[in-house]
């Protein structure tokens, strides 16, 4: 395994590749879920970077940048295990050198859901991804389901501004109770953890009840809102049956819908997601 610590030593690498090259865009503090994407990765392409660079301009100043989760020495432990051909780690002055200026926003589908509580968040996403694109210069860069709008606004961004890669989305790795795995879910007390499947358990009865028949998105939400709302650690920040492509709430579903939702469970804010049809 190869390590790059600055943009140029990612260069250097990267223009001795063999081809196609696969990329996994981390901010570290490696689970499963993370794993699985790069095990796609090396599995489907010759030279699999993952970069891990916990991206500042993704956070507003009252979030969780400072304290977000970082062990570099397990991560790449983790990473080596599963055969990982170049780690890039950049610092961010280098990715944002002073008077950095340029920015990169996706309009329309990142006002929704996440976009409507951290407004600034996909921004900082966007560009990240696309400065990463362009040093890696990845022909497949892949993305969990478990952060669908982000997997989404990627896309669409890919497709916009005629990106040559592919943008993979893979499956959601789970928790034996449902809880969908997450760096942020270490935040998470004795009492949060046991109530957090409640999460799932709600996109489960969506699921359910959208395989039985139901079409009234309306009803499916307030099934949904009903079975969180028994779980008193649980405050509900929104809980949406969305249109796929354009995130817009819809009455009724029509082929298939987004089931998504964040909720708080004391100081973490977890989401997840599910799609029905
Ligand atoms: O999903 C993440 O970890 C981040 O949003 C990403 C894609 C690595 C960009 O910083």
């Amino acid at each position: 395994m190869q390590i790059a610590r600055s943009i140029a030593e990612m260069k250097a690498l990267r223009s001795k590749c063999a081809e196609p090259v696969g990329f996994v865009p981390t901010m570290g503090s490696l689970h499963e879920g993370h794993l699985e994407l790069v095990r796609i990765a090396v599995r489907d392409n010759p030279v699999a970077v993952v970069s891990i660079f916990v991206n500042p301009t993704q956070f507003a100043p009252d979030e969780d940048y400072k304290a977000y989760p970082r062990d570099l020495d397990r991560d790449l432990a983790m990473l080596d295990q599963v055969k990982t051909g170049i780690v890039f780690i950049p610092d961010s002055q280098d990715m944002y050198a002073d008077g950095y200026n340029t920015w990169v926003d996706v309009n329309g589908i990142t006002g929704k859901l996440e976009g409507k509580a951290r407004p600034t968040h996909f921004r900082g996403v966007t560009t990240v991804c696309n400065k990463l694109f362009n040093i890696v210069q990845p022909h497949q860069a892949y993305f969990g389901q478990k952060d669908a709008q982000q997997a989404i606004v990627i896309q669409k961004m890919a497709a916009d501004l005629n990106m040559n890669l592919e943008v993979v989305v893979c499956p959601t790795i789970r928790e034996k109770d449902g809880l969908a795995m997450s760096s942020r879910n270490t935040y998470l007390t004795g009492s949060e953890r046991i109530a957090a499947p409640v999460l799932y358990r709600s996109l489960c009865l969506a699921s359910d009840m959208f395989s039985n028949g139901e079409r009234d998105a309306g009803v499916i939400r307030k099934a949904m809102i009903d079975l969180i709302s028994q779980e008193a650690a649980a405050k509900i920040d929104y809980v949406s049956v969305a249109d796929l492509q354009t995130l817009s709430e819809v009455d009724k579903i029509e082929g298939n819908a987004l089931a998504s939702l964040a909720v708080r469970l004391g100081k973490p804010r977890l989401i997840d997601n599910i799609i029905l049809g």
